[in-house]
């Protein structure tokens, strides 16, 4: 690779070095005019690198044959495009897949959206994006794993394992993102400011983009924000003494869209001035900026970057091209038979629809009213239930609606003529038409008259034997620019839902979200709650598959459920503070670290989640209890699935450190294991402890490994009451 890229590069004049470097929108191609287009002339020029969101095979492939063949080195472009959960076979939203705490399934499914995506030309995806969130208020937490460094960087390690293969003709090149501390942005504000300690950084939030990195993952975006107040996308701390440094990243860095531009705002300086500050800090490929193709020849003119800086940009996006076999074959991922039927198979739709049910969380079941009989007569009530574009969640953006079943559909389906369905819509998601219209965003749910609405929805439940409601977020209400002050279900919704539990009978409510929503209410007054997310193209069935029984729920919640606005942001592995309440406090403590009207207690904790049958968990025996600096010990605990159907657990391993020369967490992530036990059976878990589970970084991001006692915990979720104990020495 070396040899070539240098000899294509001794050929290259600065200017074709520099169009390498430019990334832009492939919005304006038309087919059949594509010469026309300036994005073709550009081409022709050998000024561009990379196109963005193209997902047509013709006019992809009319774009790569002008490269290669009227420029005048005829190099290849990239096609990227935002493969987030799937591409036409839609998955589950990020943060749901995280909530099956599977990494095989997760991995599968990366690799079923690089067969997809490749299959229409697209050989770059933006994914995956790692960010660590504890805020919920911020809509991008749907795309991420979740609050945790552990389950994050599993996650996003198989993630790139699955997106890029050995860069097969099925595998498309990751783009980790959003590099670093996306998900920290103030108040869960998009793009507001991001402010926080490298001992935090290196710790809590470092870890998910360091495991991509060590993964082998080919690309990674900057974010928009500030770190130590550089702008991510300048910052040469970040990319280059980081990221390229310490964690040894060699591929390109490619700046998120329009963030040079965004550093003037942000008040770096000109244009120029800020393309500069990029280049030397280490981002090799400009998004949609206009900035490295405007001003870097200007620029090296000048003396005020040198050519050796854009050599070494051009360098790592010719290796990428390299890597993924473009120079070999230009129209590898251009492949007219798979482009036919590679989308939408039975396969996918069948590992698209077990994955969804492996990520929804029934954090609710009183009186085990579910599952659901097929009998009697269920009212669907909601604005939710019949909608055929709002299940996928955000960036679904290669979707097809018209394929997809609603929840009704599926419903009707599933009963199979056994019991009555009865639907209503019964209100908008918003009273407030201009508010609904804020999150609709090309997928608009019908505005209903409330009143009517409401009337229809409460003579349907007075039919009915149980009442299932299809509630919460429309897919527009999280992802990217969807940030939410108020994280309640709705007025028109929570109204309605208040009219319908006072009925008196059973009410199962579907909790469709792109975050952790507030259900403080909910879970006092409906029989059953199901967090199901966004699941995907195949949601509906899914849903109905959980619902009726024919699969038992194991999705395990990977945020916090707050009780309340007012504890966000709440998580499991906080700091402890001088003066703490203990967990489960019932009463409110002057001059302790609390509220004085609301306690501590998230309303449902990290790693929870309930099945249609229940586990016990025996003592944590370990090997030894001691543990050598470069040593391991055993950890080990008898599971008993004690219900009466077969069914999967997440065993969950946590350590805490409770003397240390930096303050740690109350307690960690260090470990899961998803089981399936059948009904009566009970296994043995064993997890390896090492040593290195029990280090941290200081602010330099070196290890510090600290001698004393160590509680080592297992169980179902992270509270303390559901954890048992022992202590490890070192
Ligand atoms: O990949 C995305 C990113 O997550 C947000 N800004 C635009 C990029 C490209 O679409």
């Amino acid at each position: 690779m070396d040899t070539f890229v240098s000899q294509l590069m001794s050929r290259m004049t600065l200017e074709e070095k520099i169009g390498q470097l430019n990334l832009l929108p492939g919005g304006d191609i038309v087919t059949g005019k594509e010469m026309d287009s300036p994005l073709a002339r550009l081409t022709a020029e050998g000024k561009l690198g990379a196109v963005l969101s193209l997902r047509d095979p013709v006019k992809i492939k009319a774009l790569q044959q002008i490269a290669v063949k009227k420029s005048r080195l005829g190099i290849p472009l990239l096609f990227g495009f935002d493969v987030i959960h799937g591409f036409q076979t839609v998955l589950p939203i990020p943060l749901a897949q995280a909530c099956s705490w599977d990494t095989t399934a997760i991995r599968r499914g990366a690799e079923m959206a690089a067969r997809e995506c490749t299959s229409q030309g697209i050989d770059w995806v933006y994914s995956p994006m790692v960010d660590i969130a504890l805020d919920p208020r911020w809509g991008r937490i749907a795309e991420g794993s979740g609050e945790d460094p552990f389950l994050g960087s599993a996650i996003a390690k198989v993630m790139v394992e699955g997106l890029q293969g050995n860069y097969g003709p099925e595998n498309a090149m990751a783009c980790l993102k959003h590099y670093a501390l996306y998900g920290a942005v103030e108040a869960g504000r998009d793009y507001n400011t991001v402010d926080m300690s490298h001992v935090r950084m290196y710790n809590q939030y470092f870890p998910p983009y360091e495991a991509a990195v060590r993964a082998g993952v080919g690309s990674v975006m900057s974010s928009f924000n500030l770190v130590d107040g550089i702008p991510a996308t300048a910052n040469p701390w970040l990319l280059n003494d980081v990221l390229r440094r310490q964690w040894g990243f060699d591929g390109f860095l490619v700046t998120d869209y329009g963030s040079i531009s965004e550093m003037v705002v942000h008040g770096m300086g000109d244009l120029a001035t800020c393309s500069a500050e990029a280049l030397k800090a280490g981002t090799d490929m400009d998004m949609c900026s206009n900035a490295y193709s405007t001003h870097l020849l200007q620029l090296v003119k000048e003396g005020k970057v040198s050519e050796a800086d854009v050599d070494q940009a051009c360098r790592r996006v010719l290796e990428a091209k390299y890597k993924l076999g473009l120079f070999q074959n230009p129209y590898r991922f251009l492949n007219s038979k798979r482009a036919k039927t590679a989308l939408y198979t039975p396969e996918h739709r069948s590992l698209a629809r077990d994955m969804a049910a492996e990520t929804f969380v029934l954090l609710k079941n009183e009186g085990d009213i579910l599952p659901l009989k097929r009998e009697g007569t269920i009212a669907l009530i909601g604005p939710l239930a019949n909608d055929r574009s709002n299940m996928v969640g955000s960036w679904s953006t290669a979707d097809k609606p018209e394929l997809y079943a609603t929840l009704k559909e599926a419903m009707e389906r599933a009963v199979a003529g056994k019991a009555r369905v009865v639907y209503a819509q019964g209100c908008n998601i918003y009273d407030d038409s201009a508010t609904q219209a804020n999150c609709s965003f090309g997928r608009p749910i019908p505005r209903v008259d409330s009143r009517l609405a409401e009337q229809e929805a409460l003579a349907a439940a007075r039919q009915a034997d149980v009442i299932v409601c299809a509630m919460g977020e429309m897919t527009e209400m999280s992802g990217e620019s969807s940030s939410r002050a108020d994280l309640n279900l709705p007025d028109a919704q929570m109204r309605l839902l208040r009219q319908l539990c006072a009925m008196g009978k059973p009410v199962v409510l579907l909790n469709f979200s792109g975050r952790p929503t507030i259900l403080k209410w909910e879970s006092e007054h409906c029989q059953a709650i199901l967090n199901v997310w966004f699941g995907g193209s195949e949601a509906a069935d899914a849903i109905c598959d959980v619902l009726f029984g024919d699969k038992v729920p194991t999705g395990r919640l990977v945020t916090t459920l707050p009780q309340c606005m007012g504890q966000i942001p709440l998580y499991y592995n906080h700091l402890r503070t001088g003066r703490p309440v203990a967990e489960g406090a019932k009463k409110y403590y002057k001059f302790q670290s609390n509220y004085i009207d609301v306690r501590n207690d998230p309303l449902y904790p990290f790693g929870y989640g309930l099945s249609y049958t229940t586990f016990s968990y025996g003592d944590v025996e370990l090997s030894a209890d001691r543990i050598a600096r470069d040593g391991s010990v055993t950890a080990s605990v008898t599971v008993t699935n004690t219900g009466k159907r077969d069914g999967d657990e997440v065993v969950q391993l946590y350590i805490h450190h409770p003397a240390a020369q930096i303050a740690r967490p109350v307690k960690e992530l260090k470990g899961f294991r998803r089981v399936h036990l059948k009904a009566g059976e009970s296994r043995r878990i064993d997890f390896t402890v090492t040593s290195d589970m029990l280090k941290y970084k200081d602010g330099n991001g070196r290890d510090i490994l600290d001698a004393g006692d160590y509680d080592i915990m297992v169980g179902p979720n992270s509270s303390d009451n559901a954890l048992k104990k022992s202590t490890l020495k070192l």
